[in-house]
């Protein structure tokens, strides 16, 4: 393994990665346990950050994974549906009680900005135009693109960023919160994101 693999790894140190760890590479998984290229066996504690929650070879997810790529492996849905997106639609809004709409998006900070576009229009088209700015809860962490870093802003992580990021404003996190007189609800859109207790 050369001293450099042409990578950049994301939320990690390349001076240190490249000094201690290079030479050690991911070769395969089963179950909960994945293999480096030297046998090495290493317990997948974080799931593959939350990838992987069956583990590697579980045969049905597998099976299903190749079953559909050979019956088609992509199919948009701008403009035209298909058979599984609808059907994953149900089986969620039957868990999410109360929610009767998903939008699809392929990973998690886009889901935010998502979500921050569609505030964002819904306010537009009622005429609150001035409603741009967005209120979260502090110490939340929400992704790492722009509107993600903006509403769950983390210093250690996105300092360099901040001249980039939207107009949002924090309030401290309690259990329950009370919005009326703390901010001004006619600029704001709220942003709160249900999460495992992860982070
Ligand atoms: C609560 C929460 N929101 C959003 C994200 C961003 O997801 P992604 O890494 O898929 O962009 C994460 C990622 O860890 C997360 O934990």
């Amino acid at each position: 393994m050369s001293k450099s693999d042409n990578i950049w790894y994301p939320y990690t140190q390349m001076h240190d990665y490249t000094k201690y760890l290079n030479r050690r590479v991911i070769r395969s998984g089963t179950g909960f346990y994945f293999y480096d290229n030297e046998g090495n066996r290493y317990l997948d504690g974080v799931s593959n950050m939350w990838c992987n929650v069956w583990g590697f070879s579980s045969n049905r997810i597998t099976d299903a994974m190749i079953n559909q790529i050979r019956q088609i492996p992509h199919s948009t849905i701008f403009g035209i549906g298909n058979n599984k997106s609808i059907e994953l639609s149900n089986k969620f809004l039957k868990l999410t009680k109360g929610m009767n709409k998903m939008f699809f998006t392929d990973n998690g900070s886009s889901a935010i900005e998502v979500a921050l576009k569609i505030a964002l229009q819904f306010w537009n088209n009622q005429g609150y135009l001035k409603k741009t700015s967005f209120l979260s809860l502090a110490d939340g962490y929400h992704g790492d693109t722009i509107g993600a870093m903006s509403v769950g802003y983390v210093e250690k992580y996105f300092k360099s960023y901040k001249r980039l990021l939207l107009d949002c404003r924090v309030i401290p996190n309690p259990r329950k919160v009370t919005l009326d007189g703390i901010v001004n609800l006619e600029k704001l859109s709220v942003i709160l994101e249900r999460t495992e207790k992860d982070n």
